[in-house]
């Protein structure tokens, strides 16, 4: 019989996963995706609601550190290509508890290196079907005021996330050096949009702002992140996956640096503007008030910043949603979704 070709997404119920799918099913009418997702707290079948019913889409519940589990997505389609997003992904939960982490990223990713390796090999297209990797800026560790990390730049990573998804991004290079395997990695900065986890920075603080709550920042809120906007990197990705060169990695940012202070701020008065109505009958006159600063993070980093101007002059992608428009955006979205955030 034969097999129904079809891209591999891992952790497609994730943020940026579920994002990457609904953008990609929209952009390719011929594409045939795969999702594998363990759904793990993070992951959520509402992300994809609305696609379930699209005959391109399949979905397998299953973990991607599980051998069998990931042959068998071999054995049951022809995986043309994989795009690997799946990982624990939050940092204070893996200064907690780093065994998940290195389960899901490293073993994880070690798995699915080798059944695609087998199965390609087999096929004589080891050098051509494609592995993505997802990976993060995090990798190269904490940046001072100035400058910033560009491909060259060795790893430093800070926290058991960003080591595993440094040791991930090592394997990954390895399978390209050591089988030929046509891999490419992107190492991205931090994505803001709909549909990610509640736990994360900017669903927090707007969470916390609707159920006029203190909004808890770290330290001074003096860290300084690079922010996109997820479509954009859901852009950057098809654009990677599809034209990168094999075996490079490419730098993907906003060039939009912010203190998690500033954010926060930017925040609150968007929402001043949006619900009016909440703060009207209460004790504050703007959501700022109730920033709070709060006990920092234990190794926590400054500040992160690449250059990406190999895939800007490379591939020829830039963001195309500005900040503003982008908070924009994501404040409505997360507003008129309250069963989601706020609890
Ligand atoms: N969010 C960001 O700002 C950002 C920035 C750069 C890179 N990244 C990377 O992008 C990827 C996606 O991040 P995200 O923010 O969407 O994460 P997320 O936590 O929202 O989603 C991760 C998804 O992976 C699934 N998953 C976890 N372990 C699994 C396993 N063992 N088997 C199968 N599925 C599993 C979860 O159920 C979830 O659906 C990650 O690899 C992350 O390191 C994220």
């Amino acid at each position: 019989m034969t097999k129904q070709p079809a891209l591999l997404i891992t952790g497609g119920a994730g943020f940026i996963g579920s994002n990457f799918i609904h953008y990609y099913l929209s952009e390719h009418a011929d594409a045939s995706i795969v999702n594998i997702d363990k759904l793990t707290y993070a992951g959520n079948q509402t992300n994809l609601s609305g696609i379930e019913d699209d005959q391109r889409y399949h979905w397998v519940h299953g973990d991607i550190a599980d051998e069998k589990v990931v042959s068998d997505v071999f054995k049951k389609f022809d995986i043309q290509g994989v795009v690997h997003f799946a990982a624990e992904s939050h940092v204070d939960k893996s200064i907690a508890n780093a065994k998940p982490f290195i389960i899901s990223n490293v073993l994880g990713t070690g798995t699915l290196l080798e059944a695609a390796r087998q199965d390609w090999e087999e096929k004589g297209m080891l050098d051509k079907r494609r592995f993505h990797y997802i990976s993060t800026d995090e990798v190269y560790g904490s940046l001072g005021k100035e400058g910033t990390f560009n491909e060259q730049s060795p790893y430093n990573p800070s926290n058991p996330y960003s080591a595993t998804k440094a040791g991930a991004n090592m394997l990954v290079k390895s399978y390209f050096t050591t089988y030929g395997m046509n891999v490419v990695l992107s190492s991205c900065s931090n994505n803001y949009g709909p549909r990610q986890h509640k736990e994360k920075l900017i669903p927090t603080i707007i969470r916390k702002a609707l159920a006029l709550d203190p909004i808890p920042i770290y330290g001074t809120g003096e860290n300084v992140r690079d922010w996109l906007y997820v479509e954009d990197h859901c852009r950057a990705i098809d654009r990677i996956f599809h034209d990168g060169a094999t075996g490079q990695i490419y730098n993907v940012g906003g060039r939009n640096e912010q203190t998690n202070l500033k954010l926060a701020k930017l925040i609150c008065e968007a929402l001043d503007e949006i619900k009016p109505d909440l703060t009207a009958h209460a004790d504050i006159h703007h959501f700022s008030e109730l920033i709070t600063f709060v006990e920092d993070r234990p190794g926590h980093d400054l500040r992160y910043a690449v250059d990406d101007s190999k895939i800007r002059n490379k591939l020829g992608w830039k963001p195309s949603v500005s900040f503003e428009e982008g908070l924009r955006r994501t404040v409505e979205w997360y507003v008129n979704q309250p069963g989601k955030v706020v609890q």
